[in-house]
């Protein structure tokens, strides 16, 4: 139909005229807004606008290693709001899940900790989380992993209360330091399963899509996951502005739809004619 934009029409087109051709997406909190969890560099809505409750130096000491030592309680703040369980996957989730149904997945490079990913049923194989997630914990002195339920219990606790260990945070029961879930801070270095799977995934000469969507493209090094994408593959952006390398270094063959990740969703699935299954799994 004639509504539908043309960075879709092309898309689909492509998908269709290419059987084998795999996508790999890169993914940001703009997929995850939708269900509730707010991203971090919006006006007025991301997190780091609303972050001065917290009386931070600056917004992004939140995931700031030097600074979690002195002051863990920003993050706690932040995790209390973020915590895994109480949100249901997007639209956008289930439409990357759709890919995998139909053989068409190749990988998702996510930045997300909200592990909505692994919520829509992906395989693990499919999932690269880039900065980590509350999947684990351990000590930031000597690495000790810490109990996944230790650490909720702690995280639950109330503004002053205390539990039968008399702290608010939850330590090591080794050597006394902080306790950390396995989310990226700054200073601190990827996963080395997010370096090896790339440089496997971007060595193939075989044509490949990469869509990136709901990420500003502004944290390195996962922001030149585009850049470094090998010129046989289409790039496609979906989101709401545009951002990275789309902006900067602008290829004649990058697909561009500038809106939301959900509405992008349900296009392409119509497209695709993926539509009634999209809706059967997203519930809407
Ligand atoms: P940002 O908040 O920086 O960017 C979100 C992007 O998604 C923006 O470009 C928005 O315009 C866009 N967006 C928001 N809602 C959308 C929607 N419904 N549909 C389409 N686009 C939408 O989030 P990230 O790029 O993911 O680090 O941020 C990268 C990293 O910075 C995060 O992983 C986080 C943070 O510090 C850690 O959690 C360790
Ligand atoms: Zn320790």
């Amino acid at each position: 139909s004639a509504e539908i934009p043309k960075a879709i029409k092309k898309l689909a087109k492509y998908l269709q005229d290419n059987p084998d051709v795999k996508v790999i997406f890169m993914v940001g909190a703009g997929i995850s807004t939708s269900s509730g969890i707010p991203d971090f560099r919006s006006p007025e809505t991301g997190l780091y606008h609303n972050l001065s409750k917290l009386n931070l130096p600056y917004a992004e000491a939140v995931f700031d290693i030097e600074y979690f030592e002195q002051n863990p309680k920003p993050f706690y703040t932040l995790a209390k709001e973020l915590y895994p369980g109480n949100f249901k996957p997007s639209p956008f989730h289930y439409l990357m899940k759709l890919f995998e149904s139909k053989n068409r997945l190749k990988r998702i490079y996510t930045q997300n900790i909200d592990t909505l990913e692994r919520e829509a049923n992906i395989s693990d194989e499919f999932i690269i989380e880039a900065h980590g997630s509350f999947a684990s914990n351990h000590c930031i002195d000597c690495g000790k992993e810490f109990p996944k339920e230790a650490f909720q219990n702690k995280l639950l606790l109330n503004e002053q209360e205390t539990d039968e260990d008399g702290g608010n945070y939850a330590t090591c029961d080794g050597c006394g330091g902080l306790i950390k879930p396995k989310i990226v801070f700054f200073g601190e270095g990827l996963p080395t399963e997010f370096f090896d799977t790339w440089d496997l995934d971007s060595s193939t000469k075989e044509k490949t899509v990469c869509i990136v969507c709901g990420t500003s493209l502004t944290v390195y090094p996962f922001a030149s996951l585009p850049m470094e994408a090998p010129n046989s593959w289409l790039r496609v952006l979906l989101n709401r502005e545009i951002v990275g390398d789309f902006k900067t270094s602008r290829q004649d063959t990058d697909l561009i739809f500038k809106g939301s990740a959900d509405y992008a969703a349900f296009l392409l699935a119509q497209e695709l004619c993926w539509l009634e299954d999209l809706e059967n799994l997203s519930g809407k």
